[in-house]
């Protein structure tokens, strides 16, 4: 099923079909065989990519990198401080220097627009590695994971515990959808501060497409359920990347009951599996989780340290993954 996806940019799942998310799904799994082989696939040899970056990375800045780097591919990294884009430099200007340089641009920062703008004046394939509204390269790492698990991933069903609207919950409401997958995103129903439910026109069009494929998109504030049958959990971090740390306050009052705990994952089925895109605050083994513990007593917040650790997490696999499947992105556009 090789598809020609080349020349293309990768900037939200919407741009794709599912034929096409199939095909990049299978080439992740063949990039897997080959890196676990040892076999050599510099099929990329003599082109360039640069990694944008106005936002921190590990997972998805490594990924980039040594992805690139066993396809063959020469990499720079610009991280939040070195390039001259939004400072003193549009987007656009960015775009079209970068564009004759390189092969491929990656970018991680705030607005959807930016990586739009870049893919619009670029001239060459842009992917985003994360942006407010979409997080496209961590949903496939995380269906894939799932076909690790499961093998065919049609009629699963998966939960998302935390605030409705986020990258990640935006990406794999998307993915599920196009993919046959039940998709069920199970928090408060009223305000969250700072954050907002999903779009509802993103909300619709992802009804369609679910309605189109036979599966199902839930929205309830009822952890029984939301757990009822899924067969994977998933949660995210409470305050996001570049939000305002003002919001843990609320976030921790009113999230603190989608916690991921054994019981929770006891409701789901009993063969379910706990993923999460990383990092976690599981425990109090980082800055900000010790700060948070200090202020509000919160030793755990979006799941425990238990279920984080148990055999259900699949969350290192997951972030693995990460390699693969965007290993599989930048040979699909770049070939
Ligand atoms: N999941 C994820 O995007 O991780 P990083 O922020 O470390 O890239």
């Amino acid at each position: 099923m090789a598809l020609n996806l080349s020349g293309r940019s990768f900037l939200t799942l919407l741009d794709f079909t599912t034929e096409e998310i199939e095909y990049m799904l299978e080439l992740s799994k063949d990039f897997k065989n080959l890196k676990r082989m040892g076999a050599p696939h510099r099929y990329l040899e003599g082109k360039n990519i640069v990694l944008l970056f106005e936002k921190t990375s590990t997972r998805t800045r490594c990924a980039f990198e040594v992805g690139g780097m066993d396809l063959g591919l020469g990499v720079t990294y610009l991280d939040p401080g070195s390039s001259q884009m939004g400072k003193k430099e549009s987007i656009e200007d960015t775009a079209r220097v970068l564009g004759r340089m390189y092969d491929g641009i990656e970018y991680r920062g705030s607005d959807q627009s930016i990586v739009e703008e870049l893919a619009d004046k670029a001239g060459v394939p842009v992917w985003n590695g994360l942006t407010n509204e979409y997080h496209p390269t961590q949903a496939l790492a995380d269906i894939l994971t799932m076909r690790e698990e499961f093998g065919d991933t049609r009629g699963l069903k998966l939960t998302y515990l935390g605030k409705e609207q986020g990258n990640v919950s935006d990406s794999l409401m998307v993915i599920c959808a196009k993919l046959g997958i039940n998709f069920c995103s199970c928090g408060p129903k009223g305000d969250v501060e700072g954050a907002t439910h999903f779009d509802p026109e993103l909300l619709e069009t992802c009804q369609k497409i679910a309605e189109e494929n036979g599966c199902t998109i839930q929205l309830t504030d009822n952890i029984d359920e939301g757990v009822k049958d899924a067969d994977v959990i998933y949660t995210d971090v409470w305050v996001g990347m570049g939000q305002a740390e003002e919001l843990w306050k609320s976030r921790i009052k009113l999230l603190s009951p989608y916690r991921v705990t054994s019981e929770v994952m006891a409701k789901a089925n009993p063969n379910a599996i706990f993923m999460h895109c990383l990092p976690s605050f599981h425990d109090i083994k980082t800055t900000i989780g010790a700060e948070i513990a200090e202020k509000f007593g919160v030793t755990e917040m979006e799941v425990t340290d238990e279920v984080f650790e148990s055999d259900k997490s699949r969350v290192f696999q997951e972030a693995e993954n990460r390699m693969h499947t965007i290993k599989a992105v930048m040979y699909a556009t770049l070939r």
